[in-house]
């Protein structure tokens, strides 16, 4: 035991019974709101007394006993979560931090090796535990397989695994996340997103499973329960389970436009919005709260009705946790705080921040000359010691945090919390990368085929067609095939990381066959072939970098040029179109061009799982849209109201024997 819990402990019995009878005292106190009449909707609290109903209380005698030995400033340090890039592993253990993350590529300095990270995250534990005995949570984007570390398995992205609509694999799918997380050290993922995305101009819309809310809501639970069962299914006290994270709370997919971080065009007490927020957006959260046990959520960037989510307490105390019943950790977005509307300066927004039910600040870079988490971390302390932050708020969080260390088994065995070198062995591996396989198969969604001339069609004949030339930007890339999110926070074109890329699967898969497939990405090819497969889409982008115009919502110039001039050259040659993207385009002159179209979304490292269905006699597709495709993109707003503006309705998805 290390000495300064001996001595807390010691001085802890007496400081226990004071603590626990200051919250009889507290909770006794009926608590100040204008109508408390127990609908978890009533408008946004106006004093910073949380309702004890949403407070909890230590799951056991050890967290409460920790509880009751910390002070304000032990306790503070458990609410911040900096950046790995701008703390480090002994200013973590000087100012007690509960928990750290790396951004989006934010990889070692010695290299982006799964090994790599298990040092580095080894080294923030050991310093951690050293001096305070309370191990870190360690939060990483792990969205689609732990993407930001090399030779990682890249399962394909949610858009891809909502086509599936498979809630098994994706439970499997998490757990094996779960564990290459945890084979480097980190213990948190921040994912599933359970967004509804209603307008494809949004940057975020390939991160979420589809617009439907019920699809969304069993996919995202099953995400979660594989993620904090852990592979072993130990659960998550294992030392192969993360702690997963329902995000972003809430509306992030109906602002205006589809503007990430943008705004929802609706009075925050409207009717309306109440509506769309019980019968829609808390759909998937009340399945991941209430079926899956999540242990964290995250809060959303946007705003509903000009109130930002980061500062609105009626939607974080009284909606999710008092509404849904939420004991977890309420974690703001990256330096989300910043983003409070009003005339306030930093300290302020983060003591509102936390006031509206924030427990955790995710904060990074620099407020003024000091780390970001200096300058929050204070402005908590003031805000307590000046009576602008409640001591029972600040109880809550680090109760809260403390519950959730406790039940990952890190109180009671810090060792946990280092990283499973036994996992490593599977980091990336033949197994993993076959479920990652079967994910990109099973999420292909055909949306065109055509009959031939001896009565088939031609997804049915391609598989014994004997020539096949491949052609399109992302035919041979496992960058452009795996989107955002892998490697660095935007992603990449080029070979970034190990795995297969659409192409290669084809050519083994043709091999197989006794088929000749070659590959000219430009379409300039001569001599005959039996059909050609163009594999085109968008190029990587994550969050607002992704935001488009309707305009821009087509695939790249280089991809039309390429199918015009496969046509123009060879009119009567069958053309299969992969599409590569996170969401709808307007694909309607290419439409015209081409006699099939596959809905590939973002396949990940995984690209011979194509192949697996295109080049297959024996196995048919099995994938169906997940959000509505409009002819136009200039008229999504019309593409939930009037059917002519629809190219391809929501759950649009054909097998190889149907035409359209
Ligand atoms: C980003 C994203 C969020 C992510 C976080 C940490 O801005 O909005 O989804 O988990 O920051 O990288």
């Amino acid at each position: 035991m290390h000495n300064r819990i001996r001595r807390r402990n010691a001085v802890a019995t007496t400081l226990l019974s004071m603590a626990i009878s200051a919250s009889l005292v507290f909770a006794a106190v009926p608590m100040a709101s204008a109508n408390d009449d127990g609908n978890p909707h009533r408008k946004p609290a106006s004093s910073h007394t949380e309702p004890a109903a949403t407070m909890v209380t230590a799951r056991n005698d050890r967290v409460a006993r920790l509880l009751a030995s910390m002070s304000l400033e032990d306790k503070v340090g458990q609410m911040m979560q900096p950046d790995t890039r701008h703390i480090t592993p002994q200013q973590a253990a000087e100012y007690h931090i509960g928990s750290i993350l790396s951004g989006g590529g934010a990889a070692p300095e010695s290299g982006n090796s799964a090994s790599d990270w298990a040092n580095r995250a080894d080294s923030y534990q050991h310093a951690v535990i050293n001096e305070t005995g309370i191990p870190l949570l360690y939060g990483v984007d792990a969205v689609h397989g732990h993407n930001n570390v090399a030779d990682a398995t890249l399962f394909p992205h949610n858009v891809n695994l909502g086509q599936t609509g498979n809630a098994e694999l994706v439970k499997q799918i998490g757990a094996i996340t779960a564990s290459e997380v945890r084979a480097t050290g980190s213990n948190w993922v921040f994912t599933p997103t359970l967004g509804l995305p209603k307008n494809e101009r949004w940057g975020r819309t390939y991160e979420a499973y589809g617009e439907n809310a019920d699809l969304s809501a069993k996919l995202g639970a099953a995400y979660i329960e594989g993620s904090q069962a852990g592979e072993s299914g130990s659960g998550l006290a294992g030392s192969d389970s993360a702690i997963a994270t329902a995000k972003h709370f809430i509306g992030e997919g109906i602002t205006k436009d589809g503007v990430n971080q943008g705004d929802v065009p609706l009075d925050y007490n409207s009717e309306a919005f109440r509506k769309i927020l019980d019968s829609e957006l808390l759909v998937p959260y009340r399945a991941a709260v209430q079926d899956a046990n999540v242990r964290s959520v995250m809060v959303s960037y946007n705003s509903i009705g000009g109130v930002k989510c980061h500062g609105n307490a009626d939607l974080l105390t009284n909606v999710l946790k008092r509404g849904l019943g939420f004991t977890g950790i309420v974690i703001t977005d990256y330096n989300g705080i910043d983003q409070i509307e009003g005339n306030l300066n930093y300290a302020q927004k983060v003591a509102k921040a936390v006031n509206a039910g924030v427990d955790m600040l995710m904060v990074d870079e620099h407020e003024g000359t000091q780390p970001k988490w200096i300058a929050a971390r204070q402005a908590v302390i003031d805000g307590v010691n000046s009576g602008d932050i409640a001591m029972a708020r600040v109880d809550d969080a680090v109760t809260r945090i403390l519950n959730v260390k406790d039940e990952m088994g890190l109180l009671e065995n810090p060792q946990l919390a280092y990283s499973n070198k036994e996992l490593l062995a599977q980091f990336g591996g033949e197994a993993h990368r076959a479920v990652a396989r079967e994910a990109v198969a099973q999420s292909l969604t055909l949306l065109k085929n055509r009959s031939t001339d001896d009565g088939s069609t031609l997804m049915n004949d391609l598989p014994s067609m004997k020539r096949i030339v491949v052609a399109g930007s992302s035919a041979n890339d496992i960058g452009m095939q795996s989107g955002g999110w892998t490697i660095t926070w935007q992603g990449s074109a080029g070979d970034i990381t190990s795995g297969t890329t659409i192409y290669e699967g084809l050519k083994t898969a043709g091999k197989e066959n006794g088929q000749t497939v070659d590959l000219k990405e430009d379409g300039s090819f001569t001599g005959n072939y039996d059909a050609a497969i163009v594999v085109a889409g968008e190029s990587p982008y994550a969050e607002y970098a992704g935001d488009r115009t309707a305009d821009q919502l087509t695939l790249q110039q280089k991809d039309i040029n390429t199918i015009s001039s496969i046509r123009k050259t060879h009119p009567n040659l069958p053309i299969v179109l992969v599409l590569t993207t996170g969401r709808a385009l307007t694909i309607t002159d290419q439409l015209k061009q081409v006699d099939a179209v596959v809905m590939a979304g973002f396949p990940g490292s995984e690209g011979e799982g194509v192949a697996d269905v295109l080049l297959s006699a024996d196995r048919d597709f099995s994938g169906h849209l997940t959000t509505t495709w409009p002819k136009d993109a200039n008229n999504i707003a019309k593409k939930y109201i009037d059917p002519n503006t629809v190219l391809f309705p929501y759950g649009t998805g054909l097998v190889k024997s149907q035409v359209n």
